[in-house]
């Protein structure tokens, strides 16, 4: 067997195993947990409470054992995805640093310091972060493929979905796009709102060439990327009539969280929307319990804090006006209630700049 098939057979098993880890060990686990709450005559109401019942539970032990190694195995070691790309950076990176260098929808600033919460983490367990190796935007788009999966669901639409939840509300003419990583998130709004002018924003230089080169692939001439750091973007007051984001708020501390909302204020047209598509809505306590213990056991130390947050305080103390936070359905093709498989806690954020 060669290594390539090798990695492949890793790859496959890692995203099969995810899957079993998403649907029948969670299944269980939550079953087990009702059991066991049963059992003891208590009705957890707290993550404390919970913790309490579950952290006892085999199965428990288990799962959280499970999500930790698969993502540490899917990343790092022989067949990992980090390993594979430097094994060929030479050939991966010739194309895109081509596409980067001649393209000019990207401007890239060596200079831009690092903040110390991002170099801290190898975030999601992936070794060195989403930006310190040139190859780190290519690992990071082939491991989102394997995020969530949920088998016999495309993942492919929940940006599309966002995208056009948000157009529900008007079509804005300039968009920001804040921590687009390797542009998923942006490209749904160049290509539904083809008048419009794009921008996305990030700190990573090898997510961001990616982005750049993805979208020129795609034939995009309305989008254009940035290195820059979203608490500090440095666009001029006004200039965005919808400034969003997808997946960000939960990897950044509560006192940067507290200047990008500033800087969403700022940059917003009065009457201009921001909306985030994160984590923060979680209907019972067991969905908390996992989610703090999914934070530790993927290196994402934010997600805890911004779910404890009080959100709608937050930003009405900002200014903004007809908040909107609500649990966002990721998928039309799948019954998730009927599959009552391990989701993420998708939330809507949406508020508006007074006009
Ligand atoms: C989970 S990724 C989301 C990427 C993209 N929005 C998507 O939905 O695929 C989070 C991104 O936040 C970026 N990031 C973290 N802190 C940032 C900051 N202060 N300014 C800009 N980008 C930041 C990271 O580099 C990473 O690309």
């Amino acid at each position: 067997m060669t290594a390539e098939t090798s990695f492949d057979s890793a790859q496959r098993f890692i995203l099969a195993a995810k899957g079993f880890w998403t649907t029948q060990l969670y299944t269980n686990l939550r079953e087990q947990y009702g059991e066991r709450c049963a059992a003891q005559g208590v009705e957890p109401t707290t993550v404390p409470q919970v913790a309490a019942v579950a952290e006892d539970l085999t199965v428990y032990r288990y799962f959280a054992w499970l999500e930790r190694h698969l993502q540490i195995a899917k990343y790092s070691g022989r067949y990992g995805l980090a390993h594979y790309y430097r094994e060929h950076a030479d050939e991966v990176l010739k194309d895109l640093d081509g596409a980067a260098g001649q393209s000019s929808n990207l401007e890239l600033d060596p200079a831009l310091r690092m903040p110390s919460y991002y170099v801290a983490t190898d975030i999601h367990q992936h070794p060195g972060g989403v930006w310190s190796e040139p190859t780190a935007g290519l690992v990071y788009q082939h491991g989102a493929r394997s995020t969530t999966p949920l088998l016999g669901a495309s993942h492919g639409d929940l940006h599309a979905r966002f995208t056009d939840k948000i157009l529900e509300g008007g079509r804005p003419a300039r968009v920001l796009d804040l921590a687009c990583g390797f542009g998923k998130s942006t490209m749904p709004f160049a290509s539904k709102l083809p008048e419009a002018s794009i921008r996305g924003i990030d700190l990573a230089a090898p997510c961001l060439k990616l982005a750049a080169s993805n979208a020129t692939k795609a034939g995009l001439t309305n989008v254009s990327f940035a290195q820059r750091d979203a608490s500090n973007p440095g666009f001029a007051d006004a200039s965005f009539d919808l400034v969003t984001s997808t997946m960000f708020l939960h990897e950044i501390p509560l006192k940067v969280l507290d200047r990008v909302l500033d800087e969403c204020f700022r940059l917003l047209e009065p009457g201009g929307r921001m909306v985030h598509l994160d984590f923060w809505h979680m209907p019972d306590p067991f969905t908390r319990f996992l989610h703090y213990g999914h934070g530790r056991r993927n290196n994402e130390p934010y997600m805890q804090p911004l779910a404890e947050l009080d959100l709608p305080k937050t930003l009405a103390a900002k200014g903004f006006v007809d908040i909107r936070i609500e649990p966002f359905s990721e998928t039309a093709d799948v019954d998730l209630a009927a599959v009552k498989a391990w989701r993420f806690p998708w939330t809507y954020i949406s508020a508006r700049k007074p006009a």
